[in-house]
């Protein structure tokens, strides 16, 4: 084996399912042994541990598209780490790496679940957002679900998040009109003015969101990207177009709802048929085949400086949970990371 792995590894289990939005209280931090890496494996130390809205579904409770996490369970999360000892051909100590490593400091990997990063596309954090799974939804779930056409009006909600900014500038590479919504005067500044969208709503700030609406999309909605759900996607809904494509990537409207509690709102069915609309949704692991298409296009883009990306960082893997809670209510801007440990390329 190559390298040493002494010492003590720090890791965040659940200590009990939470009770609408995630409290530190929730999470419970653990001191293991450091893990050793066996045939196959790698031993990684964690630079940037992913956080995502999908682990608030995780340790709901709720039957899902995924295995949960019970309590007393290692919390689930991508990260980036840095390979610190090896006993996989492939990689050597000082690879850089991303895979589902979780809320850890350190883990031992099976080789075949990492994906090795080249620090010289891109600053290695981009392997949890633009150049990671967030990047993969925004382009599948826009260009193969939504199939949208130069000069169709794209709307995306969660506009500044780590999806919506990749999808809305996406859309404006393919001719679109593209309109965001985001919750504050400075996330949609940000869409507006650095990312090139045509226009934001700040749904936190206007009193008739389908009026604002309205004036940023006058010829009304041909795709709506959905990234949040609940009365803001009623509202959409209300404006679609004849042949309008709807694509269900998030409802994190109601992540935080209690168990048994209903989402309502309107009966969107007729809107679908009159518009002979479709509705779709979508899972980002159903593409996994084709990730490296989507991969290498952004990172093209972003070469070209017409993809840019924005990312939030919080220190140190003890602020884990409560990261969590900014991504479920919006204190996020951008893709949301915890440093976990130094970044030897930064
Ligand atoms: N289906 C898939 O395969 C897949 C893959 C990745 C992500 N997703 C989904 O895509 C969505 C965006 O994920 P992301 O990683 O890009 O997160 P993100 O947008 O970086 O962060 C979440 C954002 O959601 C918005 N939000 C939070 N609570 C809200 C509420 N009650 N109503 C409206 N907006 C709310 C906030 O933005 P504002 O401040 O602008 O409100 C917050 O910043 C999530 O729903 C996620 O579950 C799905």
């Amino acid at each position: 084996m190559s390298s040493s792995s002494a010492g003590e590894a720090r890791r965040f289990v659940l200590a009990a399912r939470p009770q609408g939005m995630p409290k530190p209280g929730d999470f419970r931090l653990e001191t293991v042994p450091m893990p050793e890496p066996r045939h196959g494996e790698a031993l990684v130390r964690v630079i940037y541990l992913s956080i995502d809205p999908y682990m608030r579904g995780r340790i709901s409770g709720i039957a899902s598209y995924a295995k949960g996490v019970d309590p007393g369970d290692l919390m689930v999360g991508g990260a980036v780490g840095e390979v610190v000892a090896s006993n996989a051909p492939g990689l050597k100590p000082g690879d850089f790496v991303e895979g589902p490593i979780g809320w850890r400091s350190h883990a031992a990997m099976p080789a075949g679940l990492l994906r090795k990063l080249d620090p010289s596309l891109a600053p290695i954090s981009t392997a949890n957002g633009v150049l990671g799974m967030p990047g993969m939804t925004a382009y599948f779930a826009l260009l193969d679900v939504c199939e949208p056409r130069p000069g169709d009006t794209v709307v995306v909600s969660a506009a500044s998040g780590a999806v919506g900014q990749v999808v809305g500038q996406i859309a404006r590479i393919g001719g679109c009109r593209v309109v965001g919504i985001a919750g504050g005067a400075k996330k949609c500044a940000y869409v507006t003015e650095e990312l090139g969208f045509d226009a934001a709503v700040d749904y936190k700030a206007v009193n008739d969101l389908g009026a604002a609406l309205k004036a940023a999309a006058p010829r009304g909605v041909d795709v709506y990207f959905d990234n949040v759900g609940g009365e803001i996607s009623d509202t959409v809904m209300t404006q679609i177009n004849l042949r309008a494509r709807i694509v269900v990537c998030g409802t994190i409207s109601s992540y935080n709802n209690l168990p048994g509690q209903a989402d309502v709102g309107p009966r969107q069915l007729r809107r679908l048929l009159v518009n002979r609309a479709r509705i779709q949704g979508f899972l980002v692991w159903d593409f996994n085949q084709r990730y490296p298409e989507a991969l290498a296009r952004i990172a093209d883009w972003i070469k070209e400086g017409r993809i840019k990306y924005r990312e939030d960082f919080v220190d140190g893997l003890e602020n884990a949970p409560d990261a969590l809670a900014a991504v479920l209510c919006g204190r996020n801007f951008g893709k949301m990371n915890v440093r976990v440990g130094h970044d030897p390329t930064r």
